[in-house]
Formats: structure tokens, C-alpha cells, sequence
């Protein structure tokens, strides 16, 4: 976004009518530059010394106030708040709001900020339009499972494309926090462990949100969230202490962040942890060390929801005013919630505590993410309530979460069992989850509503319309271990052909501050599943969960598994599509799933260790209850048809230090369906200074294939995939053997090997 060409459309805003004209001649009387005043009222044409003259004029008190951000007013606090609100806005004491939202609410605010506020600066509306607004898509680790990016990327768009609609600028998203723990309840907010498949779906989720025009007025500025590691919290506690290596931040943590800063995202939310004593709120090395000066982000740095406030209790700051400082000198810019910016700042920068020119810094990044959103151009481009109405769950829009919902679906095990048909009499269908809508829209849901959704319940029924009896009973509830509806489910199975499971978590056991300390089925769900599978019908499981589960227990009771996250408002046709194998899954595991909750944490990626495990050994890294291996690899998923691999070739034998190398594999449907493939490439640096993990992904390209056919799939490996940070904290090649392994899962067994030539 650096280097914008000159703003365009003056002539548009002519056409607008008075409100534009209020605007401008405001804005003219106050940047009394000749250079703007000559171009009256024209928009500015050039950023920074449209910035620098507002700057100018501004008080110590309008500066801060650009820099607060309050929770949302009007649409749920009463009228009283409204008004206090109101008077805030008029006083300049608030640049942009969380969760302010409709057409017509964030215009009349909007109104009021630039025709009543003496420099007449629009606000800035941000939300956490995570997974869809209204239009709810699978849960970002459903969309993940995907290993779609083009896909994951429209996911995006649409979601901005209503979002603004109603009015918002700004969205909390992507979540790009990788995270090897699946306890804690915020991993579904994510797209998983590996960091090279988060970085790829990171940069897809920022061009969905932002388009290739910030200003346009279906197009919302990405955050990307939450600055830095915090999925790595200690015990899985959500808040908790990060305490990792800088190797780890750098290989693991860091990456996705850093391919979103390089796609354009325009905002950045710092994290509510702490890395090695320093709260990230308080953090400058890496603020403004890495993210700022290493890769040149220029863009809006926003607190999390009173993370300024929260110095005081990490115990970093003894008072409001030491919290101010303490965020503004690390470079968050925006205080979201806390108001300490607006209210304790003011005295500290009058008594020298405080630099002035950390406030002055911090408020050019707001108006310039208020210039590229063009919002200087025309503060009313969002104020159509019309629109708003005509963007609303749109049959485009539904159909769009359908597909993204088919391919998030992950077939776990499978005997036979599925697809079902359709030509049997009777099914029943039974579990907690059946017909739960709210667990169609997990949680982060934006906008969307339960009535909205379409249930497994209702996507099988609309499916098989009057051809098939379905008969349906929840059998336990999801917590408490209820076990009287056992018999009914037990009754139900005996008269059915086939029966359906539907199992897992409530959504609000995942998200923020759902954190689990176990991984089993919650209540009494397995001692249901067990009940009827007993009764000999051919049986399946479909479960819904915001997190890796562990499901050891079910699968020897259930051979057919499929994993459906939390799949959104067109969940239940999607389920039903692959239930009846009206669409071949093809979604992949984004996260290992572990056998217990004790074997966490457990990631593919891993390092050999000098004892790598084997359970033969007794001295090797394992253990004696379980084996060491997990229920599920990362990057698992199976088909209704099944996939070979084949041919794995190396362009060349041996290449330099900067050199390429071209990897080719063959996959082959040998199966009887036509269906998707994800073909994973991974590879290993055998010999390393620093150690490397034993295996790490590069690669991925989802292919169609037809029954019988083949299709070659090109990778080509260059600096990015083969580097490291080397002791000195330097990303080098280093000389040596590598070996590349390819196939449909992380622990794809066809591999090949080359040299990395010393120069
Ligand atoms: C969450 C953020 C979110 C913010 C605003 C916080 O509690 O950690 O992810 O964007 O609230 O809703």
C-alpha cells in the first residue's frame, strides 16, 4: 500500500450532493496549506503531506483522541451512552470505534465527526468479522482444513463485501496465531500448527479482506492478529505466558505475520501474553524492531481489547499514565477499550515523561489508514443502507460458504460405511449436534444468526426429501453426561438402515477463554456413540469442534469418521453433500490430532531429538502408556476414491546456496470416484548447524482428478524453503543433503534427495 497512485474520483464526489461539500470546505478551512487549498475540493493527492498538515493543526487532546477507541455506542448500550458518546465525537476524544456497525448508525456518527468536530476527522469502524458477517463460513481451522487458498481468499472477500455493507472500515482478521495446543480454545480461530500453510492462508485472507483497493466500498482493512504468539500460551490458558526461544518466534510464530505485512495488511493487533517478561503491549524489539523497521510495516498497530490497561496487572506500569507510556513508546498505537491514551496521556507528555513525538508517530499511522481507506475523500461511502440490505446473505453468498463448508470437511476414517445412499429406507440420525444451530456458526460469528443456518438435520432432510424416513433423537446433551435418551437412540438405530452421529463440542467451548484441559467428547457422548454402535447398523460419525479432538475411544466403535469443525450457515447441506457423496471430500487435517491430552504438545514438525522415538527402545523420547505417534498426522485427510503417488523427481542432483530446485510428482486417482487431491510437498535439511525439524511443509497444490487419471504436479524449492536462521540469527543455506518428501499426508513416505553445493 506504499506508494499509492493520487487519489482519483474527485469527480464522483462533486456529483455527491451537500454532505461532500460540508466536508471539504471543512477540511479546506482547516489544512491551510496553498498547495491543498488549490486543489479545493478536490481530494489531496498526496498522503504524506495531506498527514503533516492535518498533523499541524491538531491539538495535544485531538491527537490522543485519534488514537482512542472506544466500545461500540448505539447499538447496544441505550440511549444514554449514545449521547455521552455523541459528545466524545464532537470534542474530537475518538478516532474510531470496535463494533460500531449499520448503514445508518455509523453515518449519523460519521456526520457528527466531520460537520460538529473542529478538524472534522471521520471515524474509523473496526469489528471482528472473523468468518463471514452474516453470511457465516466454516471457522477460520474448517476454512484452513480446506488447504485452499483461492478458496479461504473469496471466504474473505464476500465477508468484507457485506461487512461494509453495514458500514465498517476495518476488520479483526485474519487471525494468523499458529498454535501447537489444542487446549486452548483460540486455535480455532486460527489455521493451525504449520506455519508455511498459515502464512499461505494469511496472505489469501488479507487480499479477500482488502481487495486491490482500500477505498472501494466492499473492501475492509485486514488486522492481522495477534502480535506475537500468543497460541503458544503456557498450559494451554488463554492470556498465559509465552515463553519461547527466538528461534521458534522466527520459524514458527513470525512467519504468517510476516507474509501478511508483505500481502498489505494494514493493521496489526498486538497479543495479550507476554514473551520472555515483556508484555507484548510493552514490547519495541519486537514492534518496532521486527515488525516496523525488519519488514517495514507502515501501517495502524492496535491494542487488543484493554491490553494497555493490562501493563499494570502483568506489572509492568504502577499507574494509568505508566501504562500510556509504556504502549506508546512500544508503538501501539491505537487503545482499544482502556481510554488511557485520551484520559492519562495528556499530563505525561506535558511533564516530559512522554515524548511527544511517539503520540505525533502514532497518530500519523491512523489518519493515513483513514486517508487509504479514502475516507478523507468521502466520509459517507459506506452510507447506504439499501446496499446494506442487498448485500445480506445473497443466494451468491450462501453458495459460496457451501463450497467453502464442503471442502473443510475432513474424512477422518472411512470403511465403507460412507457415503451413505440414498435408496435406504430409514436413517437415523442422532446426537447432540444434529440440530444445534448455533454450532453451525461457532463462535466469532459477526452478524450471523441462528435462524440463518441450515442444520445437518435439515441439510439431510432437504437431501433425501420423502425418499428416505429419518428419524431423529438428541440421546445425551453435549456437557453433564445425561444418559437418559440412550434407550430412545438405542430404539431408533434398531429401526434404522444406517445411522448418522452427530458428536463433539458446544462452540462456546472453543474461542476466547474456552480453554479445555481435556480433549475427549465432552459429557456422556461416547458411552451414546458406544450404545449404538453396538447395534450393528452400518454407522458414522460426524463431529463439530472448534478444536483437535481426542477420539481413540469412538474410532474403535465407529468406522467411518468425519470431521465438520463448525461449518457455517450452509454447514447442514455441506455435510449432506458428503454424507451421501454428492461431493468426494478432500479437506486435510491443519493440526495434529493427539491420542491424549498428555501427548500435547504434539506437531508434526518436530525435531529428532538425539534419542528420536522408538518403541522398542526404552531409551528414546516416548512414552510407556501410550505410543508416541498421534490418533491423526497433520495434513490427513481421506477420499471416496484413493490417490497413488508416483515418480518423485528432482530437476537437478545438486544445486548452489541460491540456487532453485524443481520437484515433480505424480499422483493418480486409482480409485472408482472422481475427487481432489491436496498433494503436500515436505522437506528435510538433513545436516544442519542448528538443528531442523525432521520435516517441514513447502508445498501444497490441490488437483481434480478423474477416475484412472494421473496428473503430475510441479513444486519449485527455492531460498525461502530451504533456509535457516543460523546461529547468528542470519536465514543461510548451508551446504548439504536435503530431502524432499511428497505425498498426501505429513508422513508421506515417497522421498528424494539432493546436495546444496558450498559456492
Ligand atoms: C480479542 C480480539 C478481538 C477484540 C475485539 C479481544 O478480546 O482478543 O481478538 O479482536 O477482543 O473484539
Amino acid at each position: 500500500m506504499k506508494n499509492r497512485a493520487p487519489l482519483r474520483a474527485p469527480l464522483r464526489a462533486f456529483r455527491r450532493g451537500p454532505a461532500k461539500w460540508v466536508l471539504t470546505a471543512a477540511l479546506a478551512t482547516v489544512l491551510a496549506g496553498p498547495a491543498l487549498a488549490a486543489r479545493q475540493p478536490t481530494p489531496p493527492a498526496n498522503e504524506k503531506a495531506f498527514v503533516e498538515a492535518l498533523l499541524a493543526k491538531m491539538t495535544l487532546e485531538e491527537k490522543l483522541g485519534q488514537l482512542n477507541q472506544p466500545p461500540a455506542i448505539g447499538n447496544d448500550t441505550g440511549a444514554a451512552a449514545q449521547a455521552g458518546g455523541e459528545d466524545e465525537i464532537r470534542r474530537g476524544e475518538i478516532g474510531s470505534f470496535l463494533g460500531t456497525q449499520g448503514a445508518e448508525l455509523t453515518c449519523r456518527l460519521q456526520k457528527i465527526a466531520v460537520e460538529e468536530s473542529r478538524l472534522g476527522i471521520p471515524l474509523l469502524y473496526g469489528y471482528d468479522v472473523i468468518h463471514g458477517y452474516r453470511t457465516i463460513f466454516p471457522v477460520p481451522l474448517g476454512e484452513a482444513a480446506s488447504f485452499d487458498p483461492v478458496e479461504v481468499q473469496n471466504a474473505a472477500r464476500i465477508a468484507a463485501y457485506e461487512a461494509a455493507g453495514y458500514g465498517i472500515h476495518w476488520t479483526y482478521a485474519p487471525m494468523v496465531d499458529i498454535s501447537r495446543e489444542p487446549r486452548w480454545g483460540r486455535i480455532v480461530e486460527g489455521a493451525g500448527e504449520d506455519p508455511y500453510l498459515g502464512s499461505v492462508l494469511a496472505a489469501a485472507r488479507v487480499h479477500g479482506f482488502q481487495g486491490d483497493d482500500l477505498r472501494r466500498d466492499d473492501t475492509l482493512m485486514a488486522t492481522v492478529k495477534h502480535f506475537v504468539a500468543y497460541g503458544a500460551a503456557e498450559g494451554g490458558r488463554d492470556y498465559n505466558v509465552a515463553d519461547i526461544s527466538e528461534r521458534t518466534l522466527r520459524e514458527i510464530y513470525l512467519p504468517p505475520f510476516e507474509a501478511a505485512v508483505k500481502a498489505g495488511a494494514q493493521s496489526v493487533m498486538a497479543s495479550f501474553n507476554e514473551i520472555g517478561g515483556v508484555p507484548m503491549h510493552a514490547n519495541a524489539d519486537l514492534i518496532e524492531g521486527v515488525l516496523r523497521k525488519e519488514w517495514g510495516f507502515d501501517g495502524v498497530l492496535v491494542s487488543d481489547y484493554t491490553g494497555v490497561e493490562e501493563l499494570m496487572k502483568h506489572g509492568i506500569a504502577g499507574t494509568k499514565a505508566d501504562a500510556g507510556v509504556a504502549g506508546l513508546k512500544a508503538g501501539v498505537d491505537i487503545d482499544m477499550v482502556s481510554r488511557i491514551y485520551v484520559r492519562d496521556v495528556a499530563a505525561a507528555v506535558r511533564d516530559g515523561r512522554l515524548k511527544q513525538s511517539y503520540v505525533d508517530e502514532s497518530v500519523r499511522r491512523v489518519l493515513r489508514a483513514k486517508y487509504r481507506l479514502g475516507l478523507f475523500e468521502d466520509p459517507y461511502r459506506y452510507c447506504d443502507v439499501e446496499r446494506e440490505k442487498a448485500r445480506t446473505l445473497t443466494p451468491e453468498n450462501r453458495a459460496a460458504a457451501r463450497s467453502m463448508a464442503r471442502k473443510s470437511l475432513v474424512l477422518l476414517d472411512n470403511d465403507g460405511t460412507l457415503p451413505l445412499s440414498k435408496k435406504i429406507k430409514t436413517l437415523a440420525v442422532i446426537g447432540p449436534l444434529a440440530n444445534l444451530q448455533r454450532a453451525m456458526l461457532g463462535n466469532w460469528a459477526g452478524a450471523g444468526r441462528d435462524e440463518d443456518t441450515v442444520t445437518p438435520l435439515a441439510g439431510i432432510q432437504a437431501a433425501v426429501g420423502d425418499k428416505v424416513k429419518v428419524v431423529y433423537v438428541e440421546g445425551t446433551t453435549l456437557e453433564g453426561g445425561e444418559t437418559t435418551g440412550i434407550a430412545e437412540a438405542v430404539k431408533l438405530a434398531k429401526q434404522a438402515d444406517a445411522v448418522l452421529l452427530f458428536l463433539g463440542e458446544h462452540p462456546d467451548m472453543s474461542a476466547e477463554a474456552r480453554n479445555r484441559t481435556s480433549l475427549d467428547l465432552p459429557g456422556a457422548q461416547q458411552a451414546l456413540a458406544e450404545a449404538v454402535a453396538k447395534v450393528g447398523k452400518p454407522t458414522a460419525a460426524v463431529l463439530l469442534n472448534g478444536r483437535p479432538l481426542s477420539i481413540g475411544p469412538l474410532r474403535k466403535q465407529v468406522p467411518a469418521i468425519l470431521e465438520a469443525w463448525f461449518p457455517g450457515v450452509e454447514g447442514g447441506n455441506a455435510i449432506a453433500d458428503v454424507v451421501f457423496g454428492d461431493f468426494n471430500p478432500s479437506g486435510k487435517l491443519p493440526v495434529t490430532f493427539p491420542r491424549n491430552v498428555g501427548q500435547v504438545p504434539i506437531y508434526y514438525n518436530h525435531k529428532n531429538t538425539g534419542r528420536p522415538p522408538r518403541e522398542e527402545e526404552r531409551y528414546t523420547s516416548k512414552y510407556i502408556d501410550v505410543p508416541w505417534t498421534p490418533e491423526y498426522v497433520f495434513g490427513h485427510g481421506l477420499s471416496y476414491t484413493r490417490f497413488k503417488y508416483s515418480d518423485l523427481k528432482l530437476a537437478q542432483p545438486r544445486i548452489g546456496t541460491q540456487g532453485k530446485q524443481q520437484v515433480s510428482v505424480t499422483v493418480t486417482n486409482s480409485g472408482q470416484r472422481a475427487g481432489d487431491e491436496v498433494v503436500q510437498l515436505y522437506v528435510r535439511d538433513d545436516v544442519a548447524s542448528i538443528t531442523r525439524p525432521v520435516r517441514s511443509l513447502r508445498g501444497f497444490q490441490r488437483v481434480s482428478l478423474q477416475p484412472g487419471e494421473s496428473k503430475t504436479v510441479n513444486f519449485t524449492l527455492g531460498f525461502d524453503d530451504l533456509s535457516f536462521y543460523n546461529a547468528a540469527m542470519k536465514k543461510v543455506v548451508e551446504p548439504g543433503s536435503f530431502t524432499v518428501f511428497a505425498g498426501g499426508d505429513s508422513s508421506a513416505a515417497l522421498e528424494a534427495k539432493f546436495d546444496v553445493a558450498a559456492p
